[in-house]
């Protein structure tokens, strides 16, 4: 069994909008709906678990029921940070032995093949990254904001989700990382990293257009790649027509 743990415990403070990020509209749907939609399309998902922010619960669940979402088999309120809502869909998903990805809601053009490659690499590997090569030199600065080191960018990449994992493993990392009064993490690969240090994440190709929106400047990217996506869609045949004729019409217009 997979399973699809869509985060949506988040406000989207940095947005600022006013609802959580994931509520905004964008190609005449709430974010969250395009990203759900994604793995309910998905053959190697079989449930999806959403954990959305707390006093949003209902307009999730709103939105599930009319998409039709089948593969959805919770909506639960999201934690105070994102680990907290990992922790809390771990609960949710109890002992048994199961697949988990975990992604962000505000993510919307996750692509069914890096679900693929990431449900296939679990065969191999219990933890599963998804990251696309550094186009920007990254620098390491200190509190002066002088800088302290400049890492090799060949060898650097910017992570993005779904995070995969087999449920032991990401459970027992929570499970370590719950004795650390010190605990900090913003994914949860880095819960493994640094509490499994002996388990290998395997690292797939993540994609350009996988962005998160955390920025307004996002939301407009997003929405323009929803309209570029679009457009290359194969068109019904009755628009087909209806575009020819429109274009025979501004033939005429011009040749008249
Ligand atoms: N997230 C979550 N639970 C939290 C915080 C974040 O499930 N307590 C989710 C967000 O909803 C989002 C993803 O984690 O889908 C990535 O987090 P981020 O972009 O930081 O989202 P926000 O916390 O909503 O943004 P901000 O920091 O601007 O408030």
């Amino acid at each position: 069994r997979t399973v699809a743990v869509v985060l949506a415990g988040g406000t989207g403070s940095r947005v600022g909008l006013g609802i959580p990020k994931q509520l905004v509209k964008i190609a005449g749907k709430p974010i969250i709906e395009h990203t759900i939609a994604v793995f309910e399309a998905a053959p190697e998902i079989d449930d999806i678990l959403v954990l959305m922010a707390p006093g949003y619960v209902d307009d999730a669940r709103g939105i599930v029921e009319a998409a039709g979402f089948r593969k959805v088999r919770q909506v639960l309120p999201g934690g105070g940070t994102r680990s907290d809502t990992t922790r809390l869909a771990l609960d949710a998903i109890g002992p048994d032995d199961c697949n988990i990805l975990f992604h962000d809601a505000v993510r919307p053009l996750l692509s069914g093949r890096i679900v693929r490659e990431c449900v296939n690499a679990l065969w191999t590997y219990q933890a599963v990254d998804v990251a696309i090569p550094s186009a920007d030199t990254i620098v390491e600065v200190g509190d002066d904001d002088c800088i302290t080191g400049i890492p090799v960018r060949a060898r650097l990449r910017r992570g993005q989700t779904p995070q995969a994992f087999r449920s032991g493993t990401i459970r027992e990392a929570y499970r370590r990382a719950a004795d650390d009064p010190h605990f900090a993490a913003t994914d949860d690969c880095g819960v493994v990293l640094r509490y499994l240090p002996e388990v290998p994440i395997k690292v797939i190709d993540g994609a350009d257009e996988n962005i998160k929106v955390t920025h307004p400047v996002d939301v407009h990217l997003v929405d323009k790649l929803f309209q570029l996506a679009a457009a290359r869609a194969p068109r019904p045949v009755d628009e087909q027509r209806y575009t020819e004729e429109l274009t025979g019409r501004t033939m005429v217009i011009f040749g008249g």
